[in-house]
């Protein structure tokens, strides 16, 4: 039997083969690349939900299963053994490093964990108050005038390079875009402290006393890290990829991902959810958010709910559940949001509008709850997770230009106007 499929257009009765491809899991794909020069036709799939745009890899999920690897390792058990440096490894260079290999690794990346004295001057140009989002678009933008013209993205080394630059700066960027917003002296990066320790000690350390990370929120911080590195095809990714096919700067194709990743649908869920539970207020309330969330006329949904591709419990979530738990109890917090939260979790669960439409808690119901543990503020969430998820970017970039790829150009059903004549002004 041909692994092919034949389309067949009804209104001429003409036939297209088209091959499927199959990989080493997952749906099948059928191969359309023919379909405009021998039917003249284009597909449409807004939202891409039925199309694969590319090959990868990297990382593979399964929604139905609630299944997520990376270059083939469970995220259950990357989250229980690694820690979040060496999964960036991994990402990059498809294998967990060797000792020797992480030390090195690790000292690229201390030679890289400073930025320009110039770039902190941006940082001025917003107000104290400016969403730390849009403060981490601007300056990651701007950190592609530093590595333009003496950088070839053809160039394998250049690449790798740049994938150390960006992963070694990006906490730096996040922090200072923190230590804006209070008023505080930006900290400089420290080569003695572990990944997650500089960051934390970027964000809290201050001039006049010691800062000493606490171990329960390095833990937590190196978790969530994990969890966000990457996940395969997702909105970010993708404006990372199509951004990069037009052979971009990669700083600025990352500054492209941080801006998608910002909506409330995509990344920006776990500071919605937040604000959500907040809005909630009381176990009591949960019905009325509920039924708002199932009303068709009201715009609202429940936040850190339903995902495009998991239809099953998102494993992220689970882990993060766990965690949220461990936080709370390792810190003495008793935090009412995590009860609503897990109410709000348990009535949807049961709720045949949710059951139905296969509407499951994903990563970011329960990270917000962690961070708010963690003294991180809400409006820092969103930006942890640019953190995270920057490998994931920079690895599927890298993965996208060392192969064949042409410019991501999709075309449309056109709905407009017919050609018509011009009417000069005077005569409309
Ligand atoms: N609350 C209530 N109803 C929902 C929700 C929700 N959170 N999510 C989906 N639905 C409903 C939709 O109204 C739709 O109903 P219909 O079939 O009657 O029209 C159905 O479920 C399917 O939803 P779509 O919007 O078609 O699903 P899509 O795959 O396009 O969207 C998304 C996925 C954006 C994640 C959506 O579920 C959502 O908005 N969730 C809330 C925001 C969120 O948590 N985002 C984080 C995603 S994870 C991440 O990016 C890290």
């Amino acid at each position: 039997m041909a692994d092919t499929v034949t389309i067949t257009d009804n209104r001429t009765g003409k036939k297209v083969e088209c091959p499927i491809l199959t990989g080493v899991y997952g749906a099948p794909v059928i191969d359309t690349k023919t379909l405009y020069k021998e039917l003249e036709v284009f597909t449409f799939d807004p939202g891409f939900t039925t199309t694969a745009a590319c090959k990868s890899a990297i990382t593979y999920l399964d929604g139905e299963k609630g299944i997520l690897l990376h270059r083939g390792y469970s995220i259950e058990e990357l989250a229980k053994n690694s820690s979040y440096l060496e999964v960036c490894y991994l990402l990059l260079y498809g294998e967990l490093p060797t000792e020797d290999q992480f030390g090195t690794f690790r000292g690229h990346l201390n030679k890289r964990n400073m930025v320009h004295e110039h770039l902190e001057r941006f940082y001025t140009g917003y107000l104290y108050d400016a969403h730390p989002m849009s403060m981490l678009i601007g300056v990651t933008g701007a950190l592609s005038s530093y590595y333009h013209e003496a950088m070839d993205i053809h160039d394998p080394l250049d690449r790798e390079l740049t994938a150390i630059r960006v992963i070694a700066k990006m906490p730096i960027l996040a922090a200072h875009c923190y230590k804006h917003s209070v008023g505080h002296p930006f900290v400089y990066s420290r080569d003695d402290l572990g990944y997650v320790e500089n960051f934390l000690n970027m964000m809290f350390s201050v001039p006049m006393r010691e800062y000493t990370p606490n171990s329960t929120a390095v833990k937590a911080l190196n978790l969530m890290l994990i969890l966000h590195a990457d996940h395969e095809q997702n909105a970010s990714t993708s404006t990372v990829r199509l951004a990069g096919s037009a052979e971009a700067n990669p700083f600025a194709c990352i500054a492209a991902g941080i801006v998608t990743l910002w909506g409330s649908a995509h990344g920006g869920a776990n500071e919605a959810v937040v604000k959500m539970l907040e809005e909630i207020g009381t176990v009591d309330r949960i019905d009325e958010f509920v039924a708002r969330a199932k009303d068709k006329n009201d715009p609202f949904r429940l936040m850190g709910f339903g995902h495009r591709v998991y239809k099953n419990f998102d494993p992220r979530a689970k882990v993060m559940k766990q965690a949220a738990d461990e936080v709370l109890a390792e810190l003495g917090i008793e935090d009412e949001m995590l009860e609503i939260a897990k109410r709000l979790e348990e009535i949807a669960l049961k709720d045949s509008y949710f059951v139905e439409k296969k509407l499951y808690p994903n990563v970011d119901f329960y990270s917000g709850i962690i961070l708010k543990a963690l003294g991180i503020p809400t409006s820092m969430f969103t930006v942890i997770f640019a953190v995270g998820r920057t490998v994931g970017w920079i690895a599927h970039w890298n993965e996208m230009i060392s192969g064949s790829y042409r410019i991501g150009r999709p075309r449309q059903l056109y709905t407009g106007y017919e050609a018509r004549d011009f009417t000069p002004l005077d005569k409309r």
